[in-house]
């Protein structure tokens, strides 16, 4: 059985353990939920879930004259995600693949508390989900930084929003902490203008640390990017987990950085009605790096799983496209 799914509570990542901080479920504690993790069927214990989605479904209302970014065709309706279920214990790191427009910004947004689901809920630590929190800090794939303040203004914003009690002593400290975390010093007063898509990036990885969630939260974090700046951000974000362990779910197309960054994979199949077809377990020791992690002998048989996957369900969504 995956060591995610153990009903003992022990977390074997070793330091940062918070294993002991879990609290027990108050809503649904008695569901359990059957999925394949690596081709076998899983009961899932949610007494050990930090975030347990609940069979979350989405639908999007139809309107009148637009398109559907899937079928490229007017519709009524359109069911997103269909009965969505899934546990993540804390201090793991999670990547969700699946084609495009299959429903992961979608579901991702739920999580976030920035969209509601249709049915089902979400739990953290076993409180429900209805808006966004500081228990949880997103990184937006196109930036969303504020364009007319600095680096520095951009993180302080965050902080003074989510710790507005807080000495403005301590404040800076926290904003010059995370600009140095994510190698940003000497940029301190330049605006996003003034910054390359790397940098951006990094401001939006400092700000969703800055105001220290319990969970990070990640949309095609590096998608903008030139390989070779996306591969020194994949290290800073391995070098950033391993000191912090925050819970971290990350949208990727890049099989290589699900398989450098997760302990988990998830694979969505495609729209409409999306759903979770299989979770990978990833067992590379960490701390990771790049050449270890290729060698390691089921790096080849993980990442030829992910393709065969993607590519079954994109050719899916292009014949019905065709049909
Ligand atoms: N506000 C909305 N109204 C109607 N339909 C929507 C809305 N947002 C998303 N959709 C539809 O829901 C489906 C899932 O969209 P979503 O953006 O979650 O996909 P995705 O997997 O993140 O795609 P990508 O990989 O391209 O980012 C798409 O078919 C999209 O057209
Ligand atoms: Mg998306």
């Amino acid at each position: 059985m995956s060591r995610f799914f153990s009903s003992g509570g022990n977390s074997q990542n070793g330091k940062g353990d918070k294993s002991d901080l879990v609290r027990p479920l108050v809503s649904l504690s008695n569901s359990t939920t059957n999925y394949r993790v690596n081709k076998q069927t899983v009961s899932i214990d949610p007494s050990n879930a930090q975030i347990s989605l609940r069979h979350i479904s989405k639908v999007f209302p139809g309107r009148k004259g637009w398109l559907n970014k899937l079928t490229g065709q007017a519709s009524s309706d359109f069911v997103a995600i269909e009965d969505m279920s899934l546990d993540i214990e804390h201090n793991t790191f999670v990547s969700i693949i699946g084609p495009s427009g299959c429903g992961k910004s979608t579901l991702l947004n739920i999580i976030a508390g920035l969209s509601s689901a249709t049915s089902g809920e979400v739990l953290i630590d076993g409180q429900i989900v209805d808006k966004p929190g500081s228990d949880r800090g997103m990184v937006f794939q196109n930036y969303a930084l504020m364009p007319w303040m600095t680096v520095q203004g951009n993180i302080k914003f965050a902080v003074e929003t989510v710790f507005p009690k807080m000495s403005e002593i301590q404040q800076k400290r926290i904003v010059k902490e995370n600009i140095q975390l994510v190698g940003l010093t000497g940029a301190e007063k330049k605006r996003p203008h003034e910054l390359s898509g790397g940098m951006r990036q990094r401001v939006g990885i400092a700000r969703a640390l800055a105001i220290n969630p319990q969970i990070l939260l990640m949309d095609e974090p590096f998608g903008a990017l030139d390989a070779l700046t996306r591969g020194f951000l994949q290290d800073e974000i391995e070098r950033i987990w391993e000191q912090q362990r925050k819970t971290a779910i990350m949208i990727t197309h890049s099989i290589e950085e699900a398989l450098l960054l997760s302990d988990r994979i998830v694979m969505m199949t495609k729209g409409p009605a999306a759903r979770i077809d299989e979770v990978l377990d990833v067992p590379f020791p960490r701390p990771r790096d790049r050449t270890a992690v290729e060698e390691h002998p089921d790096y080849l048989k993980l990442k030829k799983e992910m393709e065969d996957h993607l590519y079954r369900e994109t050719r899916a969504v292009e014949e019905e496209r065709i049909r």
